[in-house]
């Protein structure tokens, strides 16, 4: 449903980010992006939206050619892709369902929005995916007065009000602990097959991804170096994306990990989170490297 071909990003610094970029996601698919610091993920998703112009390449969404729209069409088009980031990037003083709400911008138009005078079907809707992502008690709560897993929650309902046909999610748990980190991904996967919606999420945690992606895609200075299954990114791929580390032995922080620290409520669903080969838990060691 989503089909990139020969994508290409150079940045008006002469930064090249994005280098011939084939890829082709099927409808329901949840596709984890990994690769060190300054490789081209953001680009990519961004180019995906156009909040960043790609320089070259064709990006078709079902049968709409995205880099070719402007105006109200590229409007249309940006509503079916639901953007959800790493820094939630909610309004703190509305409250969780005026922020919920605001996902409605692209179809009532900005004035009715700034009155907040939302149609009765798209509250309602609000109502139940705010039931649906946990937060039914918190409507009325600012979002200013909310944790991290829970303004990430809202950014997830906000994302999923306009009905989108392809999530782009941007580190969606740099800023979450572990714990949160797997509740929050697990919710997006669940919602991805529920709605048969598929998913483009950047990730540095590959752990994270191998769990609860149905393929990953590695990338390196803008190119894609792996894409495949979970289960074949062994360390000799992720020397490959990430460079040189003896991903084997790097030893997984006692204090970092949920299953230890809370194993009665944690919850493993994946059997690729017992079979997954020795991937860090986080690789803090790969980022940083390319920028
Ligand atoms: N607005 C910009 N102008 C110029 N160069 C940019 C811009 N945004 C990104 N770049 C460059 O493009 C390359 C890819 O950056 P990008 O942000 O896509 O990487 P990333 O994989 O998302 O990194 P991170 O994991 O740190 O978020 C980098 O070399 C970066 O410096
Ligand atoms: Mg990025």
């Amino acid at each position: 449903m989503l089909t990139l071909t020969g994508v290409g990003k150079r940045y008006p610094t002469g930064d090249r980010a994005l280098t011939d970029i084939q890829l082709s996601l099927p409808k329901g698919q949840v596709m984890a992006l990994i690769g060190p610091s300054g490789a081209g993920k953001s680009t990519l998703i961004r180019c995906v939206n156009r909040l960043v112009e790609p320089t070259q390449g064709s990006i078709r969404l079902e049968d709409v050619e995205l880099t070719k729209l402007s105006g109200s069409r590229l409007r249309h088009a940006r509503r079916s892709m639901g953007m959800i980031f790493q820094e939630y990037a909610l309004v703190d003083r509305l409250s969780v369902m005026e922020n919920v709400l605001s996902g409605q911008l692209g179809y009532v138009g900005f004035w009715r929005s700034f009155l907040r005078r939302y149609p009765q079907e798209a509250v309602a809707e609000a109502f139940r995916l705010l039931e649906r992502v946990g937060l039914p008690h918190a409507i009325d709560k600012r979002a200013d007065a909310l944790s991290g897993g829970q303004r990430q929650r809202v950014g997830i309902a906000r994302a999923l009000l306009q009905s989108p046909k392809l999530l782009l999610v941007d580190e969606p748990t740099a800023s979450l602990d572990p714990k949160t980190s797997r509740q929050i991904m697990r919710l997006i996967r669940e919602l991805c097959a529920e709605r048969e919606l598929a998913a483009i999420i950047n990730i540095h945690d590959v752990a994270l991804a191998q769990q609860f992606a149905d393929r990953i895609v590695g990338l390196r200075a803008g190119e894609i170096v792996f894409d495949g299954k979970p289960s074949d990114l062994t360390s000799e791929m992720l020397t490959t994306i990430y460079g040189e580390e003896d991903w084997d032995t790097t030893p997984e922080p006692a204090d970092d990990d949920d299953e230890e620290s809370s194993g009665a409520t944690s919850h493993v669903t994946s059997p690729q989170a017992a079979t997954a080969p020795h991937a860090p838990r986080q690789n803090r060691l790969a980022s940083g490297g390319a920028q």
